[in-house]
């Protein structure tokens, strides 16, 4: 097991790490910037069921299903074809409305999730057509499936998933962005300027890694005894703020909870105060002057911000009482790089606190039972 963990002490930090390396090959073969083209041939090959869709339906769990958030804000606005996204678990016990004119995408880490599955056969009795995101080959979610594409994350084997959720959101930037040139929707430039940033985005998270590992490790020392924590985050990076506080839940077992930054006023802002902490994801591209007077008032109630902002960052930085940086890249792609930092606040609060961080209590890898 030692030489599993490549030298890391556990398999979720290992799999933090290779982040670069699985968005690349997530991207491998598919991304193709100098033709300035996406190939995908499960996409390729049923073009006309996703251009005559009524909608696209996506059904996941826990951090897949954040991902389909992502996926949601990526296809509408590149695709411009209406999304909704559902728990798998709602999904199928509301005798949902599918017809022969929807596509449904599942996305699922191990292929395996029992929720996830039913959900799917189900939307195939009506006729849907079924295309799927798995990680794990040939697993049973990736068998009953029309079409898909694989995440080429390699084995996960910490529970909380990681460079999994990175490579699912990989996977729909390039759905969506394949889907948007093709339909129109997305002119050249547009394209060719999104294409070469998702390209960067590998080199981009090592700079991450090795800009905020040591900083993040500091921070977390802070929290140890924590009990509670806020996540905010608007547009895209609301999922990714969500995300940040099931990592932290799930490993930890400090209760965190994410919401939208604009929600804060209808509720949460009662919880704030000097026992607080809040992590507050703010990049320069995307509402940004409206996160600065969220970060305002969180200040005004003297809760503990702990921001992750651009480089060069001043007016949430100068706010904040810890700040971490990541490079800009388009807000599409924002989530990718700013959920590594907050895995990264996850684990190290989970490890200085003692607790078993491959494998939680009371959790599962792949849950399959319903
Ligand atoms: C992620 O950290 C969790 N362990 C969990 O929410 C997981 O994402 C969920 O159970 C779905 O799993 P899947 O992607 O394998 O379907």
């Amino acid at each position: 097991e030692q030489i599993e963990k490549g030298g890391y002490e556990h398999f979720m930090l290992k799999e933090i790490f290779e982040q670069p390396k699985s968005i690349h090959d997530t991207m491998r073969g598919r991304l193709i910037v100098e033709e300035g083209v996406i190939k995908m041939a499960g996409i390729w090959d049923h073009i006309e069921r996703f251009k005559n869709a009524n909608r696209i339906i996506i059904i996941a769990c826990g951090t897949s299903w954040h991902a389909g958030l992502i996926g949601e804000y990526l296809i509408e606005e590149y695709a411009r074809i209406p999304v909704e996204v559902e728990y798998a678990s709602e999904f199928r016990y509301r005798n949902p409305i599918i017809t022969d004119k929807d596509v449904v995408i599942a996305i699922s880490q191990s292929g395996e999730t029992a929720d996830t599955m039913a959900a799917l056969k189900l939307a195939k009795e009506r006729g849907a057509f079924i295309y799927g995101i798995c990680n794990v080959v040939d697993s049973s979610i990736a068998r009953i499936t029309d079409a898909g594409s694989y995440t080429h994350a390699g084995p996960e084997i910490g529970v909380a998933s990681t460079k999994a959720f990175t490579a699912q959101l990989t996977i729909l930037s390039l759905i969506a962005l394949k889907l948007g040139k093709h339909n129109g929707n997305l002119g050249n430039a547009e394209f060719m300027s999104l294409i070469a940033e998702l390209d960067a985005i590998p080199k981009k998270i090592e700079e991450v890694l090795s800009s905020t590992h040591e900083l993040v490790q500091n921070i977390a020392k802070d929290f140890i005894t924590t009990t509670n924590f806020l996540y905010l985050g608007r547009g895209y990076n609301y999922p990714a703020a969500l995300e940040g506080a099931l990592k932290l839940k799930e490993i930890s077992y400090i209760h965190a909870e994410g919401y939208p930054a604009a929600e804060m006023k209808h509720g949460p802002i009662a919880l704030i105060d000097e026992n607080m902490p809040i992590v507050i994801i703010a990049p320069r591209k995307g509402h940004y002057d409206k996160i600065v007077s969220n970060v305002q008032e969180i200040k005004a109630r003297k809760g503990k911000i702990i921001a992750v902002v651009n480089k060069g960052d001043t007016q949430v930085s100068e706010m904040s009482d810890y700040v971490i940086e990541i490079p800009q890249t388009s807000e599409c792609f924002s989530p990718i790089v700013a959920s590594v930092p907050l895995q990264l606040l996850a684990y190290y609060i989970a490890v200085y606190r003692g607790a078993n961080v491959d494998q939680p209590r009371n959790l599962a890898k792949s849950v399959t039972v319903e």
